[in-house]
């Protein structure tokens, strides 16, 4: 799939080949289970809901969200085919009812206005400026008057140490795409695309350097 803005395709790991192993380098070094479930907690799904899990990967935060709230509508969202195979059979093997799409993030194929929660873990550090700030732009669109967004994602360093390790991540992900991340530009990119009481909620110290949380909300 070819990005808008001419930066290329940044899959899960840096690259395809690394794609198997996502689950269990995630699971070891980012402390996934404790930002996962702080995630879900902050962004309150009730029955009913309709949530997207945007760039959703292998599936682990849809299906918790399916786990923890049955009545909720989830449907993920992936760019990368390979990973949605991955994705599709995690919920099959979890017994739970997710949808999956093959869609890049600026270019989602939701009506306007459709849903009640969008989630993102891991996401935002894949892009370039240009296509967070149309990224955000599009998730502005497809959600509801009243509705949030809620973001677990790479942040802006908490000390020293957290900054070295982060380096790691730079190194697959690209020096370009994750500055933004630990340059604490993505509370005004949210609030550029016209998210309103865009805040930094909670952050993580992990193996890869500082998990940050945010919050925002579309008004109607
Ligand atoms: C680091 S993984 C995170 C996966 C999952 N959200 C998680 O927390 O484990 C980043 C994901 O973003 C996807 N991705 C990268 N660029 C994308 C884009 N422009 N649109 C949609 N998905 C994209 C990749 O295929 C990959 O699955």
């Amino acid at each position: 799939m070819r990005q808008p803005h001419e930066s290329k395709y940044v899959p899960a790991l840096g690259f395809h080949w690394l794609t198997p192993l996502y689950d269990s380098v995630v699971a070891a070094t980012t402390r996934e289970r404790t930002f996962k479930q702080a995630l879900i907690e902050q962004a309150g799904i009730a029955p009913g809901h309709r949530v997207l899990d945007l760039a959703s990967g292998t599936g682990t935060l849809a299906v918790r969200i399916k786990q923890r709230e049955p009545l909720a509508d989830v449907t993920g969202v992936d760019g990368d085919l390979r990973i949605l195979a991955l994705a599709t059979r995690k919920a099959e093997r979890a017994d739970v009812a997710i949808r999956f799409d093959n869609a890049l993030s600026h270019e989602l194929p939701y009506p306007a206005a459709h849903f009640d929660r969008v989630v993102s873990s891991l996401f935002f550090h894949h892009l370039s400026w240009e296509n967070k700030q149309l990224t955000a732009r599009e998730l502005f669109r497809v959600m509801k008057p009243g509705s949030e967004l809620h973001v677990a994602d790479w942040g802006r360093a908490t000390d020293v140490v957290m900054r070295g390790l982060f380096l790691v991540v730079q190194l697959l992900d690209g020096f370009e795409n994750t500055q933004d991340n630990v340059t604490g530009r993505l509370v005004p990119l949210f609030e550029g695309a016209g998210f309103a009481d865009v805040s930094l909620r909670r952050t993580f110290s992990t193996a890869y350097g500082t998990m940050a949380l945010y919050r925002a909300v579309k008004f109607g």
